[in-house]
């Protein structure tokens, strides 16, 4: 897969709040175009914020910072734009939609959208393609959107919405709970056919790194009370599975109480940091980090 180094996606200090609480403070990510990320964080770190803040869901207000997509800034958008632009969030909590069949809201999801908008018979031919690569009876595309649908057929209907929509950049936000192994195996399938067809990045948001070990990872960022407190290559992921996130959870005044005497920083981590953005600010940032662990 080719992958170039100008950033598809890229959001710079970007703070949010929800009911006039803070949760994101300063937030720097940039993805570039066929990337694969992956974000960590303990419970309650802001990782579904930032999604749905990519997203523009209403229930958050941008308090400072930018996104930009695709060389565009977002500012002022709504979802479906967001969408429609080649962004695509799967929700740790997958809508219901009691009266709306999965084949009517795939549909719409899909209308006026470039080599989608097939004729009704094509469009259901290619969907049950889709539901066939994922191993979808196809009698769930008759069904009430999400109602009554399993944790694993909630999964498949989110790749399937994946594979249909062929987004430029899909943000899938994981339950760490609730995925047992035949979920696992829809996800990995439906994210082995999403790298398959399209040139699509991806930003894998989760707790569970089972899933991370078929992909191709090229960079991870853990994220705490609402920062993003260390960057690094794949590696990181196998060093957060043997030890948690408690090393990533000191503050600065834990340093500074215990002496200065906090562990080592990913160098590896801060100094890619300092390559991939070199300006002063990304560099005061990197220096923040390592003094911060
Ligand atoms: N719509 C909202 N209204 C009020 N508070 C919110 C809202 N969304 C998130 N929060 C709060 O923001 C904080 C971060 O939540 P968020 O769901 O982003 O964390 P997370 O990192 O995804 O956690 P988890 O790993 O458990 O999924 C939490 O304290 C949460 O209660
Ligand atoms: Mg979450």
């Amino acid at each position: 897969m080719t992958k170039t180094s100008a950033p598809l996606l890229s959001i710079e200090s970007l703070s949010a709040s929800a009911e006039g609480s803070p949760i994101l403070h300063g937030v720097d990510l940039a993805v570039g175009a066929g990337q694969t990320h992956v974000i960590m964080g303990p419970n309650g770190a802001g990782k579904s914020t930032l999604g749905h803040v990519i997203m523009g869901d209403p229930a958050y207000s941008l308090d400072g910072g930018r996104i930009l997509f695709d060389g565009q800034s977002l500012a002022g958008l709504s979802p479906d734009k967001r969408s429609r632009a080649g962004l695509f969030l799967s929700f740790q909590a997958p809508a219901e939609i009691p009266g709306v069949p999965v084949s009517s809201f795939l549909r719409a999801a899909a209308a006026g959208r470039d080599g989608l908008d097939l004729k009704g018979k094509q469009f259901r031919k290619r969907v049950r393609a889709l539901a066939e690569e994922l191993d979808m009876d196809p009698s769930y595309l008759d069904r009430e959107l999400g109602v009554g649908f399993s944790g694993g057929e909630k999964k498949k209907l989110e790749m399937l919405q994946l594979l249909l929509l062929q987004p430029k950049l899909a943000i899938l936000d994981e339950t760490d709970s609730g995925l047992d192994v035949d979920a696992l195996g829809v996800m990995s399938r439906g994210i082995d056919a999403y790298r398959r067809t399209s040139d699509g990045a991806l930003v894998v948001i989760t707790h569970n790194t089972r899933i991370l070990e078929r992909l191709d990872v090229d960079r991870v960022h853990v994220m705490v009370l609402g920062r993003i407190v260390a960057e690094g290559d794949a590696s990181l992921v196998a060093e957060i599975d043997a030890h948690g996130f408690e090393r990533f959870e000191r503050t600065p005044e834990d340093a500074t109480r215990d002496g200065g005497a906090a562990p080592d920083a990913r160098g590896d981590g801060a100094e890619a940091a300092r390559q991939a953005d070199p300006s002063p600010a990304s560099a005061d940032r990197a220096a923040q980090t390592v003094a911060t662990l």
